[in-house]
């Protein structure tokens, strides 16, 4: 089948998402609109065509070649990869994927986690390697205090369900914000409160420059003994050296990982071996074609009629 796909109008998009299936994306537009003709990379045809694009995983440089693009989106909401091509020209505006089914999806991974965590699952999972039959009661959801780094579209959403499933909810972002029954910190000089006696740490932040390596033994310090950590943000963020040196000290009874340094995890990295981490291989929420493909052909309609599209990246907040 040819990669190009030709609807009505004239307005150029690229799908340029490597190691991304393009037929689900290709048939997901068109059952939204007939107006756009989208290119799959590597078949971009003139390149000067392109006004837009959807991007994943591109190598370094590939978007100088598109004299013409007016916005790129990307295809997840984490804006890391893109950001960190050198050669990404300065004045295209990036959009991060924001999307309904994107944070359902991250909120049913977290409380799936958080209840493990919560109810001390992990225990018995390592019980089990042992034949060891021993029971822990944990305490009621009311006392279980629950801190999550990243109070945006996926963080917020994960404390809002958590909080409705009774936890103690505190959350940290950058900014100040509001949210019913939920105590919120923000900036760095409210980090080590926030971190104080938490007993379950999810992290939800983008990887910016001021972010990597917020996952480290100082922090792990500040939490209850015992607490545990979910990291479903980036691999960037975690010290991992300080997560194993927490779980032998006992600053964390076990983790849930989901993102890496290096993906796929290396065969022979410690984590494999540590029964306190669980590992997922990035999974935790998926950009589904279904939905985000309406959340991007929105913001062109936006950036045609000259309005600014929705999760417009700040370059220098890195997010
Ligand atoms: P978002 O809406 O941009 O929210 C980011 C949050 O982080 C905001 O609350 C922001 O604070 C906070 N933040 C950023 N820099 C900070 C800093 N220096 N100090 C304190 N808070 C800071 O992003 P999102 O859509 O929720 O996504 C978050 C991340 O999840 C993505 O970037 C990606 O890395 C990860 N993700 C992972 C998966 C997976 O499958 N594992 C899937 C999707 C996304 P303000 O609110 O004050 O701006
Ligand atoms: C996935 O990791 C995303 O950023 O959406």
């Amino acid at each position: 089948m040819a990669n190009y796909m030709t609807w009505n109008s004239n307005t150029e998009v690229l799908f340029a998402c490597e190691g991304v299936e393009a037929k689900d994306w290709l048939s997901a537009f068109a059952n939204i609109r007939g107006d756009l003709n989208i290119r799959v990379s590597p078949d971009f045809g003139a390149c000067e065509a392109i006004e837009f694009a959807v991007a994943w995983n591109n190598p370094r440089g590939f978007w100088r070649r598109f004299p013409n693009l007016r916005a790129i989106f990307s295809l997840g909401a984490g804006v890391d990869g893109l950001l960190s091509d050198p050669e990404l020209p300065a004045d295209i505006p990036i959009v991060r994927m924001l999307d309904r089914a994107l944070a359902d999806e991250m909120a049913e991974f977290v409380m799936a986690r958080v209840i493990h965590h919560h109810r001390l699952f992990h225990r018995y999972e390592f019980q089990q390697s042992r034949n060891s039959w021993a029971i822990h009661k944990p305490p009621t959801a009311n006392k279980r205090v629950v801190g999550i780094m990243g109070m945006g579209a996926l963080g917020s959403r994960c404390a809002i369900e958590l909080k409705e499933m009774g936890f103690r909810v505190r959350g940290w972002a950058r900014t100040c914000k509001e949210l019913p029954d939920i105590e919120l910190f923000y900036g760095w000089d409210r980090l080590a409160d926030f971190a104080n006696g938490c007993e379950i740490l999810v992290c939800l932040l983008p990887r910016t420059l001021e972010t990597e390596g917020i996952l480290n033994s100082g922090l792990f310090s500040r939490l209850a003994p015992g607490a545990c950590l979910i990291n479903a943000g980036r691999g960037a963020h975690l010290v991992e050296r300080d997560l194993l040196d927490a779980i032998d000290l006992g600053f964390i009874e076990a983790a849930t990982l989901d993102v890496f340094h290096e993906e796929p995890l290396p065969e022979r990295h410690p984590f494999w071996t540590c029964s306190a981490i669980r590992i997922f291989p990035h999974v935790a929420a998926f950009t589904r074609p279904e939905t985000a493909s309406k959340a991007i052909s929105d913001n062109i309609d936006r950036i045609l009629s000259g309005k600014s599209p929705v999760g417009l990246v700040e370059r220098v907040l890195g997010y």
